[in-house]
């Protein structure tokens, strides 16, 4: 008896459940008439062009305040930290300006593109490579490069050197490249790499003339950017101006 009466309820259930995807009756696909599938895709599509559209505008509006050569938060590098550097290509310090005025700012505001002062190795002299590929290292008298590292639009007042002190009672005698490691105001400012693409830190190099008593002991060296407005005693930062590492040279 149960089973005469469940069949056809079953029957029924299995239709209308076929219907909930497409009923014949009405033409309604999933609940909605074609026309109202239409108009919902419609809206979404228009919906979701419009929210791409408004992504757009706010990335191009973005992007339209956005300097392609200055960085627009800078504030964290107002002055120059301290590093090493590997050798300059001379060959292509050739092809830049051999003609910036000594000690003159080098400003070009202006210039499209900007021209760039040319660094030779040669002013290093004994510290260049080229005349002792090693750098002094293989005579126990080391050169160290120093470079200050670069700051868009930086103009250090006065006249930047390098000073370099080692922390032990006697004094190290040292020799700086270029002359009193004078760090000359023609390579400033630096414009960003997109304008200032060839642009070189000017270097100094630093020549310990570690002597017999200093041999089998390890010194720590501390060089500073000097004569400029550029902070380089911060507690905070020690890497602000000035640069510090150890020396030790074996017999
Ligand atoms: C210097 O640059 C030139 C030109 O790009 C290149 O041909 C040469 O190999 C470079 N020399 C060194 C020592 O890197
Ligand atoms: C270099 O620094 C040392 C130690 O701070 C100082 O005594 C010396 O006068 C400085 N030399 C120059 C040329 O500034």
């Amino acid at each position: 008896m149960a089973s005469t009466e469940d069949k056809p309820a079953n029957k029924e259930n299995t239709s209308s459940w076929k219907d909930s995807f497409y009923n014949p009756r009405t033409g309604e696909v999933l609940g909605r008439t074609a026309s109202s599938w239409a108009l919902i895709l419609l809206f979404y599509l228009v919906f979701y062009c419009f929210l791409a559209g408004m992504f757009a505008l706010t990335m191009w509006v973005l992007l339209l305040t956005l300097d392609d050569y200055v960085p627009r938060y800078r504030d964290r590098v107002p002055f120059p930290g301290m590093s090493f550097l590997q050798q300059y290509n001379d060959t292509l310090q050739e092809m830049n300006m051999q003609d910036c005025v000594t000690g003159q700012y080098f400003v070009q505001d202006e210039a499209e593109e900007k021209k760039v002062c040319s660094f030779k190795r040669g002013l290093l002299k004994a510290c260049s490579g080229l005349s002792d590929t090693n750098f002094g290292y293989s005579d126990g008298q080391p050169c160290v490069l120093l470079k200050l590292n670069r700051i868009i639009g930086l103009l250090p007042r006065g006249d930047p050197y390098i000073n370099c002190t080692v922390k032990k009672d006697t004094p190290v005698q040292m020799a700086y490249y270029p002359e009193m490691g004078r760090i000359d105001k023609k390579y400033f400012p630096y414009y960003g790499k997109k304008a200032h693409e060839n642009y070189v830190q000017p270097l100094v190099a630093v020549k310990l003339l570690l002597g017999k008593e200093d041999m089998n002991k390890e010194h720590s060296v501390e060089c500073r950017v000097e004569g400029t407005d550029l902070k380089n005693n911060d507690e905070r930062d020690k890497w602000l101006g000035r640069v510090s590492f150890k020396v030790k040279v074996m017999e």
